[in-house]
């Protein structure tokens, strides 16, 4: 037995390859006969290698007679062009089939015509199975699609969220507006009693009080001689009746200040600083404007109520050495800022719960469409600032 030569060996391993190739192969002549049918095309025709070889490829498929492939095969052979029919463009172009062929489901492919070198020229057909390419395609897709779907949603959810925090934005507002007018209500209707109850206090009980002070004396000045303890006795109902009609009057400014409807906010404020100032001893720095300042009764009494309550806390609370007052106003605008050099308030303090002095002075200038703040000062301490239009 003789070896086969190397090129007879390389010969028979190609021919093994190309039957084993995953793809299709057939290559056709000039005249379209088929010269080469691989094993691939065997199982997707269902047409045998000895029955194809040598016959026209139309022949065989006739279905291709006049058709795009058909006039692209011709091109190839004719001119030398090679081609590429992907299956999205050119539905089953070869009646191939899928396995098991009984099933004859139509072979969704990729065909290369390729222009074989040489003379004569021949034309290889690559065809190649292209449902798991495209079933991957239809699946990213439909992927593409569902993520478009989401994207759209997710779009539409933030819209509708965006929506919905701004109506609920301004239902927030117009909450607090509303709370801030009956705030605002609340107050003046509060200032309104108490002056009402001052004002009985004064023409009722001090009345009373005034005329029992006339009986006693009278009745001092009259009895004459009195045994000591008799005199002791009247002597003590005088001195308690003077310490009740203190507390009267004391009660009485507390509601109302008298000083404010008669002398105006300037007096009554620097009064009022005064007071509170000589009782904390505290050095006083005072920028009041020289005359008295046309407000309404309502603006004058928001302004001595936030200087009463921020005196009120720089003296419970501040430690303070010195404090300051400045009462400004333009055409505009009004500005009250009180300010002492205590220890300073942390702003958990000042937000803590069932504490009301702070939310009380925000609420009342808030009311007359006023801002209101609380500064730290440079080193250490307080200073609360309102300011109010006129
Ligand atoms: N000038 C200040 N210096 C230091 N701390 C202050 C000052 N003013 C207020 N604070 C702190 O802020 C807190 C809240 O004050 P706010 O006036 O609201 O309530 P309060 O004085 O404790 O109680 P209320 O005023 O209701 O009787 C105080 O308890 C205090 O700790
Ligand atoms: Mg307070």
């Amino acid at each position: 037995m003789t070896q086969p030569t190397r090129s007879e060996g390389l010969a028979e391993l190609g021919w093994q390859a190309l039957a084993s190739l995953n793809v299709g192969v057939i290559v056709v002549d000039p005249d379209e006969r088929v010269r080469v049918w691989n094993g691939w095309i065997v199982a997707h025709s269902g047409i045998a290698e000895a029955e194809a070889l040598d016959r026209p490829l139309r022949t065989l498929f006739p279905s291709l007679e006049g058709g795009y492939l058909h006039e692209t095969l011709r091109a190839a052979l004719e001119l030398g062009h090679p081609s590429v029919l992907s299956h999205s463009l050119h539905e089953a172009q070869l009646p191939l089939y899928g396995l098991p062929l009984g099933a004859q489901v139509p072979l969704m492919q990729h065909v290369h015509l390729i222009p074989l070198p040489g003379t004569p020229r021949h034309c290889m057909i690559q065809v190649t199975d292209a449902s798991a390419a495209l079933k991957r395609e239809a699946m990213l897709k439909r992927k593409a699609r569902l993520l478009q779907e989401s994207l759209e949603l997710q779009h539409s959810l933030i819209n509708e969220l965006e929506h919905s925090q701004d109506s609920l934005e301004l239902l927030v507002q117009e909450r607090t507006t509303q709370l801030e007018e009956l705030a605002g209500h609340l107050q003046d209707l509060s200032e309104r009693e108490k002056a009402k109850l001052a004002r009985e206090l004064h023409d009722e009980l001090g009345a009373i009080l005034t005329a029992i002070r006339i009986d006693i004396s009278w009745l001092q000045r009259s009895l004459g001689e009195l045994p000591p303890m008799g005199a002791a006795k009247l002597q003590r109902m005088l001195t308690n009746l003077d310490r009740g009609i203190q507390l009267k009057r004391r009660i009485m400014e507390g509601m109302r200040p008298t000083l404010l409807s008669t002398f105006g906010i300037v007096v009554t404020l620097r009064e009022l600083v005064r007071e509170v100032a000589a009782l904390n001893q505290w050095a006083l720095t005072l920028h009041l404007p020289d005359d008295d300042l046309q407000l309404s009764e309502e603006l004058s009494i928001t302004v001595f109520r936030v200087t009463q309550e921020a005196l009120t806390n720089a003296a419970k609370y501040a430690e303070a050495t010195r404090v300051s007052i400045v009462l400004s106003v333009d055409e505009r605008e009004l500005l009250l800022a009180v300010e002492d050099n205590g220890v300073g308030i942390n702003e958990q303090d000042a937000q803590a719960p069932r504490r009301h002095g702070i939310l009380g002075m925000k609420h009342r200038v808030f009311a007359r469409g006023g801002s209101f703040e609380l500064q730290k000062v440079a080193p250490h301490g307080t200073r609360v600032v309102a300011r109010m239009p006129r």
